[in-house]
């Protein structure tokens, strides 16, 4: 029999390393985070959705079948979530959402992952039904930024925060779609995020241009994804497409360089594969921005011994890696891998 009342909750994400990876079918190292959405569902006996934004102070209300896009933001997300599941065949039944979240939205910790997770696993609930596979699951919330919210986003996100273990990062590789847990031991050391105070939205933010050119030098060097890429082949690519190959490759060997770091506890080498992974997306993929730069130099000025913007850039959060003894700037918040979205005991 269908639930009356469950609460889901999704976490946003943090991305130890592999930027820009996703979408070409390469590697990133992310890992859940505490901070996340939750969903309150509520079933009424009707075809109707009303969702409450309790942060915001918003509502929306519609009925099944009939979403359309709304003018943006994150009622966009409900109406999208609902209007993919019943077009994947999933059930989804009236109800009252109270949405609630603790991530800074548009800051580069994935919040729009996490509310399209936190809907599907309440909605799911609600309609007692066994969740779809994590990857079919992200597959379906990735058809919402892509056809309604407008960002040509990846994986990335939606896999980290189904995907996500306490006390460990994940491995994924988009080729094969393999995700192997990777222990995150950093004994006295500190992970911390500090804002960079601007926001983005990807639909207009230079992400889908950064994923177009990527595309462009698959076309022009006839492979099918740039996780074929061999660097002999970069000559062959005009600017600035040649730069943004570079990064995809030489990213994609960062993140199995920062495993092997962690694997020999070598902490010193995962902070200089950070820098070394910011002044990647700075100088060849160009998705850093001024505020972005002055936060890294925040964190570096506080002893970090690595700093990296994380996410899409454009703004959004900046890593950092302290040292034992490191004071961190204000505002900057400690993180740390927790578990993947789950739906909560009426108990918890
Ligand atoms: C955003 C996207 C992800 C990924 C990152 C960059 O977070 O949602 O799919 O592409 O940017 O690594």
């Amino acid at each position: 029999m269908a639930a009356e009342r469950v609460t889901a909750f999704a976490p946003g994400r943090v991305n130890l390393i592999g930027e820009h990876t996703d979408y070409n079918e390469g590697l990133a190292l992310p890992f859940a985070i505490d901070a996340g959405v939750t969903v309150r569902a509520t079933a009424t006996n009707d075809r109707r959705i009303e969702a409450l934004a309790f942060d915001l102070g918003e509502r929306d209300g519609f009925l099944l079948g009939e979403e359309v896009p709304s003018p943006g933001g994150w009622r966009t997300f409900v109406r999208g979530v609902t209007a993919e599941m019943a077009a994947a065949d999933l059930p989804v039944v009236g109800s009252v959402l109270e949405i609630q979240g603790t991530i800074p939205r548009g800051a580069g910790l994935s919040s729009s992952a996490a509310l399209e997770v936190a809907l599907c696993l309440a909605l799911l609930a609600l309609a007692d039904v066994t969740p779809p596979p994590a990857l079919a699951l992200a597959r379906l919330c990735s058809r919402v930024e892509h056809d309604w919210v407008g960002a040509q986003t990846g994986l990335l996100d939606q896999l980290a925060s189904l995907c996500g273990r306490a006390d460990k990062a994940l491995r994924i590789d988009f080729r094969t779609s393999a995700i192997e847990p990777v222990a995150l031991e950093l004994g006295e050391w500190r992970l911390v995020t500090l804002d960079s105070g601007e926001h983005h939205r990807h639909a207009v933010s230079g992400y889908n241009d950064r994923r177009r050119e990527c595309a462009e030098a698959c076309e022009a060097l006839e492979i099918t994804s740039l996780r074929d890429l061999d660097p002999a082949m970069l000559a062959r690519l005009p600017a600035p497409l040649d730069a943004r190959a570079r990064h995809v490759f030489e990213e994609n060997e960062r993140v199995d360089a920062a495993v092997s770091a962690l694997a020999s506890h070598d902490i010193v080498e995962l902070g200089r594969l950070l820098n070394a992974s910011h002044a990647s997306l700075r100088d060849l993929y160009a998705v850093s921005t001024p505020a972005v730069e002055a936060t890294v130099e925040r964190l570096r000025a506080a002893g970090a011994a690595g700093a990296r913007m994380i996410g899409g850039g454009f703004g959004g959060h900046v890593l950092g890696l302290l040292p034992p003894g490191a004071i961190p700037p204000p505002g900057a918040y400690d993180v740390r891998p927790g578990q993947g979205a789950r739906v909560l005991d009426p108990s918890d």
